[in-house]
């Protein structure tokens, strides 16, 4: 039988490409609200720990900004669309966003707890992508996972009084 001539055929069928890519866009949409939370504390934060946490937040905004490529292009090469705008992204995100300016150590508990919800959308997707022998979104799911645990981690132990 021929095939459409913008049919995929990866070995996955379309009904549990479309639920990856939707678990997928959850991610990005987590994923995309605490890299900008992330970024707007690096801007904004004050008081004794201003310099520590300035550029503990960059290092984490910079590794975060990476990974949200490399999740839109997942949902692309599974043929689907990536969410792209604020609308879409707000829309499909479980982190709320944070209003106002926190204070520094505030900061860090907003994004302990922007980490957790980020490692658990992750989660969440394996049983449906080991379900469809979909390995190299598990692979990325793996990754985005060590970094989300070892982060929330850094940035816990950093409240212990
Ligand atoms: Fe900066």
């Amino acid at each position: 039988m021929a095939k459409k001539k913008d049919s995929i055929d990866i070995g996955i069928a379309e009904d549990q490409r479309a639920r990856i890519a939707d678990g997928l866009s959850r991610l990005l949409a987590d994923s995309y609200s605490l890299y900008l939370m992330t970024h707007n504390f690096h801007w904004n934060v004050t008081g004794p720990m201003f310099n520590t946490l300035h550029l503990m937040f960059m290092q984490q905004y910079t590794e975060q900004w990476a990974a949200l490529d490399l999740i839109a292009e997942r949902i692309r090469s599974l043929g689907f669309h990536a969410p792209g705008t604020y609308k879409e992204l707000s829309k499909l995100a479980s982190i709320q966003e944070v209003e106002g300016t926190p204070k520094a150590m505030d900061m860090v508990r907003h994004l302990v707890s922007a980490q957790e919800a980020t490692a658990r959308t992750a989660r969440g997707l394996f049983p449906l992508v080991e379900e469809a022998s979909d390995e190299p979104t598990s692979d990325l799911l793996t990754q985005r996972l060590m970094v989300h645990e070892k982060t929330a981690w850094m940035l816990r132990s950093l409240l212990d009084e």
